[in-house]
C-alpha cells in the first residue's frame, strides 16, 4: 500500500513539475508551440506503436506458450510474404508522415512573420554572459532581455570568443552563436512573463552558469523600460559615489561601459549604465544585491571560477563602487 502511494506521489510531483517547468512543453511563443505540437504527435504515435507491438508480443507469448502436455515442437514456419510486407510498409509510412510533419514545422519556425514594428536585436555571446544590443534604439544591456508581448523580434547572433547556443525553451529553439558568423533567428512572446534562458553549447568551465532571463513585457512596460535604459547613467552626488564613479570610469572602464549606448562587443564585461535595473548578474548566476556584489568585488574568481574579471579590486574602493553602482537603476 505504502509503495503504491509513493509511486502515485512521485508521478503527481513529476506531472505538476511538467506543468510549471520552463520547457518547450509549456510554450509561450509560436515557435515553441509548433515544436510542442510536433513532439506530442511523435510521442503519441510512438506510444500507440509501443502498446501495439508489446501487446501483440505478450499475447503471442501467452497464447502460444509451451503447455505441460505438449508432446513436441510446434509446426515450424519460415517466411510469410504478407506479414513481411505489412511490417515493412507500416513503419515506412509512419516515417514518411513524420518526415512531412518535421519539414512543415521546420519551415514554419524558420521564417518570422514579418511585421512593420519589429525590433532588431543583436545578441552576443561572451564567456560567460549575454550581451543584448537594441540596434534601432541604440542601447546595450546584459543578461536580462526585455521584449514587448506579441511582437516579432528579429535577432542576429554573434560570439566574441567560442561557440555558444542561444536557447529559451518556452520561446524558441536552440540557435548556435558562432564566432565570425551571423546567425539569425526570431522571437515572439505570446504571454507576459519571465522566461529562463540558458547557453546550450558547452563553452568552457562556466557553461552551466551562462544563463539569462527574457522578460516578455506589456507594450507600456516595455516602453517604460526602454525609456529608462535610454537615459544616461546616474550622476554621482555624494563624495562616496564620486569616488566610486572615478574608479568605474578609470580602470574599470577598460572592460565595462557606463554609457548605455555603448555596445559591449569590443569590451570584456557587461554595460553597467543601468545595472540595478536588472535582478541578477554574472550571467544570471547571482541575485543582484549589495551583499552579493560585495562578495563578487572581493573575489570574483571564488564566486565564478575562470571568469574574465581577473583583477583584484582594492578593498578601500569596494564601498565607494557599490555606493555608486547601487544607484544605477
Ligand atoms: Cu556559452 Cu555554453
Amino acid at each position: 500500500m505504502f509503495r503504491k502511494y509513493t509511486i502515485l506521489a512521485v508521478l503527481l510531483t513529476f506531472l505538476s513539475a511538467c506543468q510549471s517547468s520552463p520547457t518547450f512543453l509549456n510554450p509561450a511563443s509560436p515557435i515553441s508551440g509548433h515544436v510542442a505540437n510536433l513532439y506530442k504527435i511523435l510521442f503519441n504515435l510512438a506510444l500507440v506503436v509501443f502498446v501495439l507491438v508489446e501487446g501483440v508480443l505478450l499475447w503471442i507469448i501467452i497464447r502460444y506458450r509451451k503447455k505441460s502436455n505438449d508432446p513436441e515442437l510446434p509446426e515450424q514456419v519460415f517466411g510469410n510474404m504478407r506479414l513481411e510486407v505489412i511490417w515493412t510498409a507500416i513503419p515506412l509510412l509512419l516515417v514518411f508522415i513524420l518526415f512531412i510533419l518535421t519539414v512543415q514545422t521546420t519551415n514554419v519556425i524558420a521564417a518570422p512573420p514579418w511585421q512593420p514594428r519589429d525590433l532588431n536585436l543583436r545578441i552576443v555571446g561572451h564567456r560567460w554572459w549575454w550581451e543584448f544590443d537594441y540596434l534601432d534604439q541604440g542601447i546595450a544591456t546584459a543578461n536580462e532581455l526585455h521584449i514587448p508581448v506579441g511582437r516579432t523580434v528579429q535577432v542576429s547572433l554573434e560570439s566574441v570568443d567560442v561557440i555558444h547556443s542561444f536557447w529559451v525553451p518556452q520561446l524558441s529553439g536552440k540557435t548556435d552563436v558562432i564566432p565570425g558568423q551571423h546567425n539569425t533567428m526570431w522571437l515572439k512572446g505570446d504571454e507576459v512573463g519571465v522566461y529562463l534562458g540558458q547557453c546550450a553549447e558547452f563553452c568552457g568551465t562556466q557553461h552551466a552558469l551562462m544563463r539569462f532571463k527574457v522578460y516578455v513585457d506589456s507594450q507600456s512596460d516595455f516602453d517604460d523600460w526602454l525609456a529608462n535604459q535610454q537615459q544616461p547613467a546616474y550622476q554621482p552626488q555624494t563624495e562616496d559615489e564620486q569616488a566610486g564613479y572615478k574608479e568605474l570610469s578609470g580602470a574599470c572602464a577598460t572592460c565595462h561601459s557606463l554609457d548605455p549606448s555603448e555596445m559591449d562587443t569590443e569590451k570584456v564585461g557587461p554595460n553597467l549604465a543601468h545595472l540595478f535595473s536588472r535582478t541578477t548578474f554574472a550571467g544570471g548566476t547571482f541575485d543582484l544585491n549589495e551583499e552579493n556584489l560585495r562578495s563578487w568585488l572581493e573575489d570574483t574568481q571564488a564566486m565564478k571560477p575562470g571568469n574574465d574579471m581577473v583583477i583584484t579590486v582594492p578593498p578601500k574602493s569596494i564601498d565607494p563602487i557599490i555606493s555608486y553602482l547601487s544607484n544605477l537603476k
